[in-house]
């Protein structure tokens, strides 16, 4: 018996890998990823075997054939029924010193590809599937120092509004998550350790949030009891207000 398609687009970093994992017991995973083929291939080998189907895929999400491509693959595999978009990333310039080439990367990275992988889904996403956008507290915070990430941001939830409109008939739910800081390699890479500390205990539970957490989110959506849930943001921030 063939399996739901579940696609995960940056399904092997951090936040992205703990949601492959989740999908790999029901879903044949196609996970997508850019630059760090090893981290991939270490994903494939995990979650191979027991008659489970993975297929790793490097592609430029920015880029109109990479998505493309990506949803092509995962198609190829069977009926799909889950994409979750994971593709994102920031850094922290002050406002004084953001350049066009800063607000064109960030924008392309974070919003034109998400608009991509929306239309992509409204065309090929089977009825009554599942689209999981992920987001960022950032959308909502707007903290300092994120003024092109928090509005890009912004604009994937709101273009993940419209597509849950124009996908409804179809039964296809489309929604975000919207994660607060979450510990994983890139955002110790591009962090402080005296913001990490400071993110650490602004929300309620007093803790970084795990991709395990996020995971959780996006898997709640994800399921059968999620039918009736459209169209909305989800808080995964451990109650960052
Ligand atoms: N960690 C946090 O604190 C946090 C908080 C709020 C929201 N988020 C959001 O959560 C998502 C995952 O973040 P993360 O912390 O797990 O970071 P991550 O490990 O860097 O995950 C990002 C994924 O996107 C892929 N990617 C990067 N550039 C790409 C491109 N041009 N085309 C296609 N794929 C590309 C990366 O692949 P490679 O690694 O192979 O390049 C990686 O698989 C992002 O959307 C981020 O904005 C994270």
């Amino acid at each position: 018996m063939s399996r739901p398609v579940a696609l995960v687009l940056g399904g092997s970093g951090g936040i992205g890998a703990a949601v492959s994992r989740r999908l790999a017991p029901t879903h044949d995973v196609v996970a997508s990823y850019h630059s760090d083929r090893d981290r991939a291939e270490a994903l494939r080998e995990e979650l191979s075997g027991d008659c489970r189907r993975i297929e790793v895929l490097q592609v430029d999400a920015t880029t109109e054939d990479g998505v493309l491509e990506a949803f092509t693959v995962a198609e190829s595999l069977g009926e799909l029924s889950v994409v979750v978009d994971c593709v994102g990333g920031w850094d922290y310039p002050k406002l004084v010193d953001l350049t066009v080439q800063d607000i064109d990367g960030t924008l392309a990275l974070n919003l034109r590809s998400a608009l991509l992988v929306l239309r992509e889904s409204a065309r090929r996403v089977v009825d009554g599937g599942r689209v999981v956008m992920v987001s960022s507290a950032a959308a909502d915070v707007a903290p300092a120092r994120q003024a092109t990430y928090a509005a890009a941001k912004a604009g994937l939830e709101a273009a993940t509004r419209v597509a849950a409109k124009e996908l409804a008939p179809r039964r296809v739910t489309v929604n975000a998550v919207r994660p607060g800081a979450t510990d994983t390699p890139y955002f110790r890479a591009v962090t402080s350790s005296r913001a990490i500390e400071a993110m650490a205990g602004s929300n309620a539970m007093r803790r970084l949030g795990t991709p395990e957490d996020v995971a959780g989110a996006v898997m709640m959506l994800c399921s059968q009891d999620a039918a009736w849930v459209t169209g909305t943001v989800v808080d995964a921030t451990g109650g960052l207000r």
